[in-house]
């Protein structure tokens, strides 16, 4: 069975210290220690979700009443935010080859009200930083990089999360953490957050971190009736006001980040060997030598139908997911709120339309590649 969402494998060796996990105190500072690494001369703050670092990182950087460079090829989440600050998002569409936005798109819509960029590096694929750097420089703009989708991912030398003014992570996309968003600020800041506490829900997300749990809910879980195309737990914040990461979820952050650098490695070997498969198949992949999230991301051939594929290799329990086949463009109150002309973002349209993420987990071998892309053959075929 393969899964996208961070799966954990038990064996011998990790049953005690994931057990441990749900009884400890979390040790801060050895964690803090471990992520100055990363972050050098950086405050690191945690958050109970991703969507939760935003909001705090657009409170510190002043961000209330401005207008925002923002990829036309990214969740929606980001809107009920918007709203509540009263950004405005300025779209920009992205590259067909990369799926990050297109850099010379920055020129074309810049205004004096713009005051800063959001640069996801989409599927683990870094932006070009020195380019945007340059001109966040020229115009002034500050960058929030938005790293929930990488970590431990190099650009230049230096780690993704250092190069814009604020960054955000979102820990449970990349790490089996049931929940957990993280800030990198410059040294100085300090936030305060509520606190919450490990829920039923969570321990329903950690359930589903184990494949047999996580087929169970997706074949009868309430998402599952009507048999739609990738059935999905939504995570939802507990509260729309910004808190804390609950103990458990820091404790499995902790425990896998021990191992994440070796995982990392194993991922971006096995990456490399899934696209050139794909490829094979008529496949397009992303442009990309060292992707580090963990799924794969890829355009279908023109000439298949994405839905379709998605059900049917479901079939071989292969659950692929379409992230994100409603970016936050397709979504009727954004049209209509900012007045979107939909014709200026064709990219974002075709890859909504494409796009397919396969699983890659790090507990993966060449084998399990072999066997989906033998199930692919077959469906293909
Ligand atoms: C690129 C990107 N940024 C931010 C977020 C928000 O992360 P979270 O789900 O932890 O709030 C998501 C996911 O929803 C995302 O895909």
């Amino acid at each position: 069975m393969y899964f996208v969402h961070p799966q954990i494998k038990l064996n011998t060796k990790n049953l005690k210290p994931i057990f441990n996990c749900f009884l400890k105190t979390p040790d801060l500072e050895s964690l803090e220690d471990k992520l100055a690494f990363y972050f050098p001369n950086k405050k690191i703050i945690f958050t109970d979700m991703g969507r939760s670092a935003f909001q705090i990182i657009v409170e510190k950087l002043n961000l209330r009443n401005t207008q925002m460079l923002v990829p036309a090829y990214i969740c929606d989440i980001f809107f009920p935010i918007f709203k509540k600050y009263n950004i405005q998002p300025i779209f920009l569409d992205i590259n067909i080859k990369t799926f990050n936005i297109k850099i010379e798109e920055i020129e074309q819509k810049i205004n004096p009200a713009i005051k800063s960029i959001l640069i996801p590096h989409i599927y683990g694929l870094s932006n070009d930083m020195e380019k945007i750097s340059l001109l966040a420089q020229k115009y002034n703009l500050k960058i929030i990089e938005d790293c929930a989708h990488s970590f431990d991912h190099k650009y230049n030398n230096k780690y993704l999360g250092n190069f814009g003014d604020a960054a955000l992570f979102s820990l449970y996309k990349i790490f089996p953490t049931c929940r957990g968003g993280m800030i990198v600020l410059p040294v100085q800041n300090t936030v305060d957050l509520p606190k919450t506490r490990f829920s039923s829900r969570d321990f329903i997300s950690f359930l589903n971190c184990f494949s047999l749990f996580a087929f169970l809910f997706k074949s009868f879980g309430s998402s599952a009736v009507g048999g739609s195309t990738a059935q999905k737990m939504i995570k939802k914040e507990k509260s729309f006001q910004p808190s804390r990461i609950n103990k458990v979820s820091l404790n499995l952050f902790q425990y896998f980040l021990e191992n994440e650098q070796k995982n990392l490695e194993k991922r971006i070997k096995l990456g490399l060997f899934f696209q050139n498969e794909l490829k094979k198949l008529g496949f397009e992949i992303q442009n990309s030598q060292n992707n580090s999230f963990c799924y794969l991301s890829a355009l279908v051939p023109e000439n298949l139908n994405r839905d379709v594929l998605v059900k049917k290799l479901r079939k071989y329990k292969i659950f692929c997911t379409r992230i994100w086949h409603t970016p936050i463009i397709l979504n009727p109150e954004v049209q209509k709120k900012y007045n979107l002309n939909l014709a200026e973002f064709p990219n974002t349209i075709e890859i909504a339309q494409r796009i397919i993420n396969f699983p890659l987990q790090s507990h993966y071998n060449k084998k399990d590649i072999e066997n989906i892309i033998n199930k692919l053959k077959l469906l293909i075929n």
